[in-house]
Formats: structure tokens, C-alpha cells, sequence
């Protein structure tokens, strides 16, 4: 039986850092459905498709070519077999994702494409939904949360040490409106499952926070 673990929650919580400490813990596969959202942003501005209406951007991720490898920890992500891992990270790549992963067709469209993630041993799956729509029977889920300005600040710091300064209210304006479209869309919005740990992460250190979902996925 593949055990799956779901990290669900909102922009910049630190579902990533998690994920990725949780998956190496127990030797699990990860998923980062992020960046399935991310590399389908980037192809539609590849193609100069920013614009394109929710069918078209349906034959988009039908015709993508993503392959998602990892080089000893890291997450590779090849698009057309270029790896695209750091450049799906930029912020003007993100916001688009965030606005085409409200579209119920897209999002139905990259299911199968999560789902394919589950193998033996097991999976982390992080994201909005991993525990309330694509992983529903998950045996273990959390939710991650913590205060917008305790997001952005995270993001502000992470963007200062890959040499990138950015401005923390523009930052927190963009989390703000992250958080308004994730949460108020009417497919698959951004709800802790039923069934979740909830973890507000707002004053605890990245240690603290693993404690505790360790805790709980063990318990
Ligand atoms: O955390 P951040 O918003 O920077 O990025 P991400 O986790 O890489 O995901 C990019 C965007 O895709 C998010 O802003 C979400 O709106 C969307 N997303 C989603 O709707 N469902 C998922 N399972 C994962 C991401």
C-alpha cells in the first residue's frame, strides 16, 4: 500500500521546506503540484499565450511536455527537455499560475498528472488541495498556515539569498491577492481537509514545525 502525506496551504507558509524534510525522513517520493502549475504558466508566456482563454490553455497542458526528475536532492523540472527548475520560480511566472489554477478545466486537466506521483514507498504531495481533492484518503494530512506578514517576510528573506531584493509590501500585496484567489475560487479553494492537523506556523521555527508534524504522522 503507498502511503501518502498531504501538506496543504497557503503562499509562502513553508510547505516546500516541510514537504521536503518530511519526504527525505521517511524516504517517500515528493510532489511539488506548485510547480505542475508553474510549468504550464511558463509555457503559455514561452508561446506569448499569457492571454489564452481556458480551452486553449486545456490544449496547452494537454501538449506539454514535462518531465519532473530529481538530481540527488533537488527537484528538476525539464519543459520540452530544458530544464525550466529555475525559471518557473520567478514571481511574474507564479502570479500567472495562480490565476490560471482558479480555471476548474485546468485544474481537472493536470489531475491524472498528480495522481501519477503516488509510487511506492509513499508520497508527499504538497499544495492547496492534496488532502481535500486529489489525495483524499491520504492517511495522514496537514495543513500550514501562518499570518500573510509572516509569510511575506519568509519570502522577502528566501528572495535575498538567491541575491534577489524585492520590496516587502509589494511582496505582501501579492500574498494578500494570492491568498483572496486561492481561497475564494469556486474549484477546489483553499480549506484545511476535515480530517487535517492544522499547524499555525506564524511564531514557530522551521524545527518546531517538523516536530510536530512528525508527531502527529507517527502518532
Ligand atoms: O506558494 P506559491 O504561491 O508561491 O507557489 P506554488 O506553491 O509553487 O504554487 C503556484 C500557484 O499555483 C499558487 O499560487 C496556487 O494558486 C496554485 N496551486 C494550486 O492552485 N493548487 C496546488 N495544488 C498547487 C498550487
Amino acid at each position: 500500500e503507498i502511503k501518502i502525506i498531504t501538506v496543504d496551504g497557503p503562499s509562502g507558509v513553508g510547505k516546500g521546506t516541510l514537504s521536503q524534510s518530511l519526504a527525505n525522513h521517511f524516504g517517500f517520493h515528493l510532489l511539488d503540484s506548485g510547480a505542475i502549475y508553474r510549468v504550464l504558466a511558463l509555457y503559455l508566456i514561452q508561446n506569448d499565450e499569457q492571454d489564452a482563454l481556458e480551452d486553449e490553455i486545456v490544449q496547452f497542458a494537454q501538449a506539454m511536455d514535462v518531465c519532473f526528475g530529481s538530481k540527488t536532492q533537488k527537484v528538476q523540472v525539464l519543459l520540452s527537455k530544458q530544464d525550466v527548475s529555475e525559471l518557473i520560480r520567478a514571481e511574474h511566472v507564479g502570479t500567472l499560475a495562480s490565476k490560471i489554477a482558479a480555471l476548474p478545466k485546468v485544474r481537472e486537466q493536470l489531475l491524472q498528472k498528480q495522481i501519477d506521483f503516488a509510487k511506492l514507498p509513499g508520497l508527499v504531495a504538497d499544495g492547496r488541495d492534496m488532502g481535500t481533492v486529489v489525495f483524499p484518503k491520504a492517511f495522514a494530512k496537514l495543513f500550514i498556515d501562518a499570518s500573510s506578514e509572516a509569510r511575506a517576510l519568509r519570502r522577502v528573506n528566501q528572495l535575498k539569498e538567491r541575491g534577489l531584493s524585492f520590496n516587502y509590501h509589494t511582496v505582501l500585496d501579492d500574498i494578500i491577492q494570492r491568498d483572496i484567489r486561492d481561497r475564494t475560487r469556486t474549484i477546489a479553494p483553499l480549506v484545511p481537509a476535515e480530517d487535517a492537523l492544522v499547524i499555525d506556523t506564524t511564531s514557530l521555527r522551521i524545527d518546531e514545525v517538523f516536530k510536530k508534524a512528525l508527531n502527529f504522522v507517527e502518532g
